[in-house]
């Protein structure tokens, strides 16, 4: 590991969060920005929001529905941060495409990534946020409170989206938010207990992201009484208490995908 690279994880550490810019090449971007579109026409979004304005649309499992996404969930440069960070191997649990248009959106509310999680949460599960457009602060980039991942965890799965994090934990309030645009090909990894939100879309082009979430290679099915949640892992045929592991959820590290 390069000293740059010791510094990054040390920073991801003591943050919860950390920004590696370019990621992607330009013409990587290209690529998987014309496959982000092309399923955004294809494939089925969901909505997220209010009845009356969104907060975000979604092409969920987007690793399942065209390949190049799924490139992209497990690419190597990208992988290979992750289990740096995360200091251990770790699978794949689920990719989804976000669109953030003008107009019909709403500011991200704060939350945490963790509580939705169907796996026991206590091992590690981390997220990669790829900006596939440039995404300042008035396109709603992330923002993240420094050190909330260290925060003791009082039953993460009752937080809510947008619940004032203050109230959960009063000492929230007293830790640095920092907010990171990004250029296209650009991209954060941050801890699934960082509490993050982003602001709404106050601009012409539509915000474009693709996010990765990484598990513990060990970790196990905990239904959470999410449908969607649940009947993701539930479909392949997964039990409660068994491993989250096979072509569904595969190691970063490609070891048990030598066939592909
Ligand atoms: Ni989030």
């Amino acid at each position: 590991m390069s000293d740059d690279r010791s510094d990054l994880v040390e920073r991801y550490r003591r943050d919860g969060f950390t920004v590696v810019r370019q990621m992607l090449t330009p013409d990587e971007v290209e690529e998987y920005g014309a496959a982000a579109r092309r399923l955004l026409d294809e494939a089925d979004v969901t909505r997220e929001g209010l009845p009356s304005a969104t907060v975000l649309e979604l092409v969920r499992d987007c690793q399942l529905k065209d390949p190049a996404m799924r490139r992209l969930a497990l690419h190597p440069r990208i992988a290979r941060v992750a289990q740096e960070l995360a200091g251990q191997p770790l699978r794949l649990f689920k990719q989804e495409l976000v669109r953030k248009r003008r107009n019909d959106s709403l500011p991200t509310g704060p939350h945490t990534d963790e509580s939705a999680y169907p796996f026991e949460a206590a091992p590690v599960s981390l997220n990669v946020w790829v900006a596939l457009v440039d995404v300042p602060l008035e396109r709603g980039c992330l923002s993240f409170l420094a050190g909330s991942h260290l925060l003791p965890s009082s039953n993460g799965r009752e937080y809510a989206l947008g619940e004032d994090p203050a109230v959960r934990w009063p000492g929230s309030r007293w830790l640095p938010i920092v907010t990171v645009p990004l250029r296209a090909g650009d991209c954060t990894f941050h801890d699934a207990r960082t509490i993050h939100m982003a602001e709404a879309n106050d601009t012409d082009e539509t915000r474009l992201s693709v996010i990765a979430t990484y598990m513990d290679h060990r970790a196990t099915y905990s239904p959470t009484g999410n449908p969607y949640m649940d009947d993701l892992i539930e479909a392949p045929g997964i039990a409660p208490g068994r491993p989250l592991d096979g072509w569904r959820f595969p190691l970063l590290d490609g070891s048990d995908r030598l066939e592909e």
